[in-house]
């Protein structure tokens, strides 16, 4: 296998280097955007079928017009990209607490970041997310009719330890008082669908579903999964 790295950009953060390169790759004949922390790769553009799938299912689900959407992790826009496709969508929030990531975008590094960036309806915000969801929103703040999440691994294996609360009952009945009374909730996880996280959920959600989402792996030759969840309050 052949490849060739380009390094887009590399910045320092209290967590490790952090580095984007494009890579084309012979054997895939695909150009391959990916963010590296210290040796660990964070994200990749290889596969991105179930981060759209996380705004099209969550946003199937939503009831309505003139949509208020908030996407949690920006990372390589695609779950954001996605949700602009759905002409309902009035507004959409992404927060992000990397300023390296919400750079990339503003500076069109990214294969999607000038259609995100140039679309009057997005709006990058510098900020935690777990840390928004647990502050009770003032009443001038926007109740979501949609959150679109995608920072964590998995409900179970968190990027932080910061961010375990929220997948608690307490922590999304939290999350619950920043969407409209028929919002909904979508959540991307690396892991299949798990049984006792439905069932927190449930507690926080009138209605649960697990989603399982197939893509074709070219690294692997065969499929791979991933799970998108939704809740709904109604
Ligand atoms: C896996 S990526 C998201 C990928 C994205 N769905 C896409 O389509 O490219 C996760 C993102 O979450 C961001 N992140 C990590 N911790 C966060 C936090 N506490 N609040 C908001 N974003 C966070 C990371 O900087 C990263 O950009």
């Amino acid at each position: 296998m052949s490849a060739r790295f380009e390094e887009l950009d590399w910045q320092p953060t209290p967590m490790g280097d952090l580095t984007l390169r494009r890579r084309t790759d012979a054997s895939l004949g695909v150009e391959i955007f990916e963010v590296k922390l210290g040796d660990e790769f964070l994200m990749s553009s290889l596969f991105t079928v179930a981060e759209e799938e996380l705004a099209r299912l969550g946003l199937a689900a939503v009831r309505g017009d003139h949509l208020q959407v908030l996407v949690g992790g920006l990372g390589l826009g695609y779950t954001a990209i996605a949700a602009l496709r759905d002409p309902r969508v009035s507004v959409m929030t992404v927060i992000d607490t990397m300023p390296a990531v919400i750079d990339w975008h503003e500076r069109g590094l990214l294969p999607v970041s000038e259609s995100l960036t140039g679309d009057p309806r997005t709006r990058l915000v510098l900020d935690d997310f777990f840390a928004v969801m647990r502050r009770a929103p003032e009443p001038s703040d926007i109740r979501y009719d949609a959150i679109l999440l995608d920072v964590d691994h998995s409900p179970r294996h968190q990027l932080d330890p910061s961010h375990a609360d929220l997948y608690t009952p307490s922590g999304l009945r939290a999350l619950t008082r920043h969407l409209a009374d028929e919002g909904v909730f979508a959540l991307w996880s690396d892991d299949p669908p798990d049984d006792e996280f439905v069932a927190i959920a449930g507690s926080a959600f009138a209605r649960v579903e697990a989603h399982v989402v197939d893509f074709d792996n070219p690294l692997t030759g065969g499929t791979s999964s991933n799970t998108v969840y939704v809740a709904t309050r109604l």
